[in-house]
């Protein structure tokens, strides 16, 4: 099954309460929200009292994107402030392997990045302590970004590699997820789509509208794949 999660920080920061209320009442999976330092990546974005802000609005998993140096220095903090699952970006670090068995220790999903030019072969020491991995398909740290065409190549190339490990972990992607890259990442393997101005954030719809739309397309990209494997 396909999970969708709106990507916080391309929501309205005015009304971010209202926001998470609405898209949680209208049907997402989980909520993904981007953390920047400004140093990792060249932009700033929500912070942990941001994150406390909103938890009571919804039960759903918060996913926290941790796109910051060091991201091992500020686990507590974010577990602190409401997160359910912490992902670590591999360039970001240099004891990946501690990191995600501190996020799992402390009883959360523990996910690692992956930014475009970073090949899947950093991962395969790691893939015991790991539930999730973020294919970044844009460069990170800006939302209405143009998809990275090779990343579907690297999809498909990290689905295999979990076959191959025999791993059941969930590939997610992150950047310009729409209607016109949603079939190729779901081909290739992806399972959690990061949906931010490409598909959720659309001005002219009800987030209900948005997220009727893209389930049922989703919903027929799935069957698609099915009559074709
Ligand atoms: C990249 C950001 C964006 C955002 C999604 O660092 O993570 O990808 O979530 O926004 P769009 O759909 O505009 O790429
Ligand atoms: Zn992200």
């Amino acid at each position: 099954m396909t999970l969708i999660g709106p990507s916080l920080m391309c929501a309205d920061m005015g009304i971010l309460r209202e926001t998470v209320t609405k898209l949680d009442q209208a049907g997402v999976d989980f909520f993904h929200l981007d953390v920047m330092d400004g140093s990792f990546v060249p932009n700033f974005t929500m912070g942990p009292d941001m994150i406390k802000n909103v938890r009571p609005y919804t039960n759903k998993p918060f996913d926290v994107h941790l796109m910051v140096q060091n991201p091992e220095k500020h686990l507590d903090t974010f577990i602190e402030a409401g997160a359910d699952m912490i992902s670590v970006h591999t360039e970001a670090t240099e004891h990946l392997q501690r990191t995600l068995q501190k996020i799992r220790n402390k009883g959360l999903k523990a996910g690692v990045a992956l930014n475009p030019a970073t090949p899947i072969d950093e991962l395969k020491y790691v893939l015991d302590v790991v539930d999730y991995i973020t294919v970044m398909t844009v460069n990170p740290g800006f939302a209405g970004q143009k998809f990275i065409p090779l990343m579907y190549k690297k999809i498909s190339d990290l689905k295999h590699l979990l076959e191959k490990e025999r791993y059941n972990i969930a590939i997610q992607v992150d950047g310009n997820i729409g209607y016109q890259t949603i079939p190729g990442v779901l081909e290739n393997g992806a399972s959690m789509l990061v949906c931010g101005t490409s598909s959720l954030f659309k001005p002219e719809i009800t987030f209900e509208e948005a997220v009727i739309k893209l389930k049922s397309f989703i919903t027929s990209q799935e069957k698609e794949k099915f009559k074709k494997d």
